[in-house]
């Protein structure tokens, strides 16, 4: 398949901006105003915002921001987080003409992998529950429902149990 993953650098702010905005529009746009999710990539996933963020997690080791390459082009991204001894699985995008190639298996096998060199097994995800692509990819995964807050269902996944 040839994918190589890394992690995000200041550089990648470009590509990682497009993905956010063409990934939100193809996830979201029964879900959202259009305006809302224009709104949400501005603030999140400007340039200039990316930018601060990857600096600002750069030399965090309770963050994973990795971005993954075909060919040279960065196709997709996840970021994880390490809070209160739990890894939280931020968020991964990935361009839509790559949906369904095992790219997205490739990060969060990654991730997981990063979580266990830091002694962390437990792993959890908010996904909204309209996404229900979103949903099959965590629950082939190993992820298990835990709870609903307001629009969005709570995912869990015990590395030691899988
Ligand atoms: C969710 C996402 C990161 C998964 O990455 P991916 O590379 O497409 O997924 P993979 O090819 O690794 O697929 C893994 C599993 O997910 C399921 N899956 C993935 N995409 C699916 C889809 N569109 N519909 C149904 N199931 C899907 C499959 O069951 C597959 O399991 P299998 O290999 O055992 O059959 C990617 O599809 C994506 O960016 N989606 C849009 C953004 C999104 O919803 N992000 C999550 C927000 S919380």
């Amino acid at each position: 398949m040839g994918v190589f993953i890394r992690k995000a650098m200041e550089s990648d702010v470009d590509p990682i901006n497009r993905i956010a905005a063409t990934s939100w529009y193809h996830t979201y746009k029964e879900i959202y105003d259009t305006e809302e999710i224009e709104k949400w990539i501005d603030r999140n996933y400007s340039p200039e915002a990316l930018q601060k963020h990857i600096s600002m997690v750069e030399g965090d080791r309770n963050y994973l921001f990795i971005v993954a390459l075909m060919e040279n082009n960065i196709v997709g991204f996840m970021e994880m987080k390490i809070k209160n001894q739990i890894a939280h699985l931020l968020r991964i995008y990935l361009n839509p003409d790559h949906i369904g190639n095992g790219i997205g298996t490739e990060l969060l096998r990654h991730g997981e992998n990063w979580m266990l060199s830091n002694g962390k097994r437990q792993l959890t995800v908010s996904v909204h529950k309209k996404n229900l692509p979103g949903m099959k990819f965590y629950e082939a995964r190993g992820f298990r429902f835990k709870e609903e807050i307001e629009e969005d269902i709570i995912l869990e996944k015990n590395l030691a149990g899988s």
